[in-house]
């Protein structure tokens, strides 16, 4: 067993998860300012310590992936924010792309930007405490999107970064996210995903990466969020399965999946059925970012002082996620 692959092991394994709480400064301010909280560097890192902080991080967390600035801060206790995280026996990640910026040539779709300086940047998050490390591409679904154009230069960004992390000695998660925007189908979204992910790793093998060191994080297969033609969660979780047994390597450890605009509920019991039907040899787990933090972002809102009453929301999540990661869960365990 290599070392990258002990890291997603570590990550990924008895059901537990990643916190995705990456969002930049940008996307943050408007979560905080959605719940009429201002997003300032202090009250970012306060909502992010409490996290951190809780019981669940032992039991069910297994990496958190942070934004530059988080990974820098320091606790209330001044623990460095990465220690802190390990301390609880999770392991500290990192975003490292510097967004989707976009496309020359098809404008209306976009590519992932940020490998200008990686490897320098890469060497001193590994100093900081991080072990694994993120890059999102996004995609668009319509009858021409997501074009070749997009596939193949986001797939060889994804590969390029992924050379680099671990030649650092992290684990990259590639994250290629077909959104869910539009109208159109679950199996438009099926034959779109499998194109993307194929691609990907038709570059990461080029690129010689080793694939028992890495994590996929993928969407799940839904209809699109404006279609009329909804698929069952048993449904979802079929075709993802169906997606991701015909288009990812045997070698890779596991599939973590984003929540993609899923409330989360809905999240929690796709990811139930599709470790309940999962005929693969791959651990499917979370990684998720609005689907675990939701409602601990709406309860620490109304009064950012209660620790302890924001602690309890965000282990309830975790806790129902790592069950579902299990196959598991319940609706009934939701009320206890
Ligand atoms: O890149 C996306 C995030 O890491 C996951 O966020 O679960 O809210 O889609 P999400």
């Amino acid at each position: 067993m290599t070392e990258l692959n002990k890291i997603a092991l570590k990550i990924l394994s008895d059901g537990k998860g990643i916190l995705a709480a990456d969002e930049s400064n940008g996307t943050m301010t408007k979560r905080l300012e959605s719940v009429n909280i201002t997003s300032t560097s202090e009250n970012r890192l306060l909502f992010r310590e409490t996290l951190f902080s809780s019981e669940c991080m032992t039991e069910c967390i297994g990496g958190v992936i942070l934004y530059d600035e988080t990974i820098n801060q320091s606790s209330i206790s001044e623990k460095k924010i990465p220690t802190l995280i390990s301390d609880s026996g999770a392991v500290p990640g990192i975003k490292v792309d510097t967004g989707a910026k976009v496309l020359a040539n098809s404008s209306e779709e976009k590519i992932t930007e940020g490998l200008d300086g990686l490897r320098e940047r890469l060497k001193e998050y590994y100093l900081l405490g991080a072990r694994f490390t993120k890059w999102r591409g996004v995609y668009n679904i319509s009858e021409k999107y997501p074009s070749k154009l997009a596939i193949n230069s986001n797939a060889h960004a994804l590969a390029r970064y992924s050379a680099l992390v671990q030649e650092c000695g992290m684990v990259p998660i590639v994250e290629p996210e077909v959104l869910m925007d539009g109208d159109h189908s679950a199996d438009d979204c099926l034959i779109k995903t499998s194109e993307v992910i194929q691609k990907c790793f038709d570059e990461l093998i080029t690129h010689k990466i080793d694939l028992t060191g890495i994590i996929l994080k993928p969407n799940m297969i839904l209809a699109g969020n404006k279609s009329k033609n909804k698929i069952s969660n048993e449904e979802v979780s079929f075709k993802t399965l169906e997606c991701l047994k015909k288009s990812v390597p045997i070698e890779v450890p596991g599939v973590a999946f984003l929540s993609g605009g899923q409330s989360e509920i809905e999240a929690t019991e796709n990811l139930n059925l599709i470790n309940k039907n999962n005929n693969t040899n791959f651990i499917m787990t979370y990684s998720y970012g609005r689907a675990l933090q939701q409602s601990a972002l709406k309860f620490w809102s109304k009064n950012i002082k209660d620790v302890k009453g924001t602690q309890n929301v965000f282990n309830h999540r975790a806790k129902m996620n790592t069950l579902a990661a299990q196959g598991k869960w319940s609706s009934d365990l939701e009320n206890k």
